[in-house]
């Protein structure tokens, strides 16, 4: 009910502007109502209930990721099953533990929900801060007020998916939290990411990163990123250099390490920057393209531990936990061969 409140008057909103106008993020004053309310009250029922009444920012539900899950859960960035196939990933998976009987441990191995990514504060979702990485690891970001606005600005701003740049971020950080690095430049597909849904990364069709995710990532995670200098970490936001771009161009999957070629070579699963990307480019690396933190991680979530792309636990692809998760085999067009698919990190390294 409260559901379609909110889209009757986003509806309503797009039917008196002119079509270029008509995105939901793009302000106009009636939009403010997606996300706002002026009282609690709507023809004489409260409208936020979970917190009624003390209703910060008069928000439309109890926290801001809640208030932004109204809307976006349905395009995909929490589904019901985990099924959706968008660039950021799923939250759905910080709500599920993933058990399996490992033949490495005794008993049962898992995963816990808080370990498959970001916990953001949307407890009417079923997520909660995070009550072991009380802080951003090689940051100090307090994770209890992590939300989806502390990434994204929920005002207007022309940054790649309205990632905050430079300066302060979300308004209800205790004493601000300041950024010190740009929003990457990068461009994205449609924000609809169910699986048929036109924002679905596949084969033909992925975000295009073209520079700067690390250092914004850095923006709360200064330590994990290594540069040149700290050889604690893995490389990222360095040049690839000819080696090892020859070794990505040329790799296809296990069964066929150098079948591969520069035209063909851009494996959605394992992306890289460079400024030849385009949203539909089929094209590999070049020894001046750049790994960087969403080569390995979602920036969301993921079925698998520290929201990396893959499951990075197993040799075997096909060992992947959650098992069937159809996840990998679904990815239209996915070059890769399942049935004999060692880790990724193969793709740079052809250590496989
Ligand atoms: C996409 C959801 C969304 C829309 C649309 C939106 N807001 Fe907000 N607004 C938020 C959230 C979430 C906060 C909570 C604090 C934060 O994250 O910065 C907030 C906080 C605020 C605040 C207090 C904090 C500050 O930044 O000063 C004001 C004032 C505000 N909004 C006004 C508006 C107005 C006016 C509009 C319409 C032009 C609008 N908002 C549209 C989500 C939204
Ligand atoms: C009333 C529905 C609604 C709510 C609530 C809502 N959004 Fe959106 N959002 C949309 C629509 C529609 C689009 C696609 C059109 C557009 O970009 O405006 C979108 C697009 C986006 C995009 C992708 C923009 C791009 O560059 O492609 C981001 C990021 C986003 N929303 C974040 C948020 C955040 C963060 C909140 C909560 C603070 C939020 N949204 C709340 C409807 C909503
Ligand atoms: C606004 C601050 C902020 C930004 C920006 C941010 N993170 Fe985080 N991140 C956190 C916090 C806080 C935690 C710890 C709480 C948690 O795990 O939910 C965390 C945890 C993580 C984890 C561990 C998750 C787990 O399951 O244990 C990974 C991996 C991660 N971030 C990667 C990234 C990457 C990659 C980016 C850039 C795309 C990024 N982060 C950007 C705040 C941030
Ligand atoms: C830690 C930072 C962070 C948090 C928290 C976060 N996002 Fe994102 N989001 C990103 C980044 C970075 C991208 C770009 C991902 C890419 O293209 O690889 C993105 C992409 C998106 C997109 C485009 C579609 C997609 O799947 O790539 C939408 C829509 C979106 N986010 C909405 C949300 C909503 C809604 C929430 C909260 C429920 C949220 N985000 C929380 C960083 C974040
Ligand atoms: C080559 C792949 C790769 C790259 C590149 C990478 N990571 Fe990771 N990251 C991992 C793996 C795998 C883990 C799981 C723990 C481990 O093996 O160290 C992880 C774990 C993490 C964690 C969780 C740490 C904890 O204490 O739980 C964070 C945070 C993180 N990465 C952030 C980043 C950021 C930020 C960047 C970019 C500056 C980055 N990662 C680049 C593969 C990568
Ligand atoms: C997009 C390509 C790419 C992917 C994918 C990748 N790496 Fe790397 N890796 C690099 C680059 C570039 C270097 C730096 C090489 C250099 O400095 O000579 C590197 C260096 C390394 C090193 C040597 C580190 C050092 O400090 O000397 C190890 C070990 C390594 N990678 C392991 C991994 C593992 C494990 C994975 C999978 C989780 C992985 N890599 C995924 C590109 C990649």
């Amino acid at each position: 009910m409260k559901k379609a409140f909110a889209l009757v008057l986003t509806n309503l909103f797009i039917a008196v502007v002119p079509s270029t106008l008509m995105a939901f993020h793009d302000g106009g004053v009636a939009s403010c109502s997606g996300c706002h309310i002026i009282h609690n009250s709507q023809d004489g029922q409260i409208v936020n209930v979970v917190s009624a009444s003390d209703n910060p920012y008069l928000l439309l539900r109890g926290t801001p990721s809640d208030t932004c899950l109204i809307c976006h859960a349905d395009y995909g960035q929490k589904s019901n099953d985990g099924q959706t196939l968008g660039p950021g990933g799923d939250f759905y998976w910080m709500t599920r533990d993933v058990s399996w009987n490992s033949p490495d441990e005794p008993g049962t191995a898992t995963i816990y929900a808080r370990e498959h990514g970001h916990n953001i504060d949307a407890p009417g979702n079923g997520i909660r801060p995070d009550p072991v990485l009380t802080r951003a690891p090689g940051g100090d970001f307090n994770s209890q007020y992590l939300g989806c606005n502390s990434c994204h600005d929920p005002h207007s701003n022309t940054n790649f998916r309205r990632l905050y740049g430079v300066g302060a971020t979300e308004a209800n950080y205790p004493g601000g939290y300041s950024f010190s690095h740009p929003a990457p430049t990068a461009i994205g597909s449609p924000h609809e990411t169910r699986v048929m849904a036109p924002g679905a990364e596949n084969m033909g069709q992925h975000t295009a990163y073209i520079s700067g995710m690390s250092d914004w990532c850095a923006n709360c995670h200064k330590d994990m990123h290594s540069g040149l200098t700290n050889r604690m970490v893995h490389p990222a936001d360095v040049t690839l250099g000819a080696e090892i771009s020859n070794n990505y161009n040329a790799y296809v999957t296990t069964s066929n390490k150098t079948g591969g070629g520069y035209a063909i070579a851009y494996l959605p699963l394992v992306p890289f920057e460079d400024a030849a990307n385009t949203t539909v480019s089929s094209s590999g690396t070049r020894a001046t393209s750049k790994i960087m933190c969403l080569t390995c991680h979602r920036a969301h979530a993921s079925p698998y531990q520290k929201a990396c792309r893959w499951d990075m636990g197993q040799t075997d692809l096909a060992a992947s936990q959650p098992a069937n998760e159809p996840y990998l085999a679904q990815y239209k067009g996915n070059p890769l061969d399942m049935t004999s698919q060692k880790d990724l990190c193969n793709k740079c390294h052809a250590k496989d």
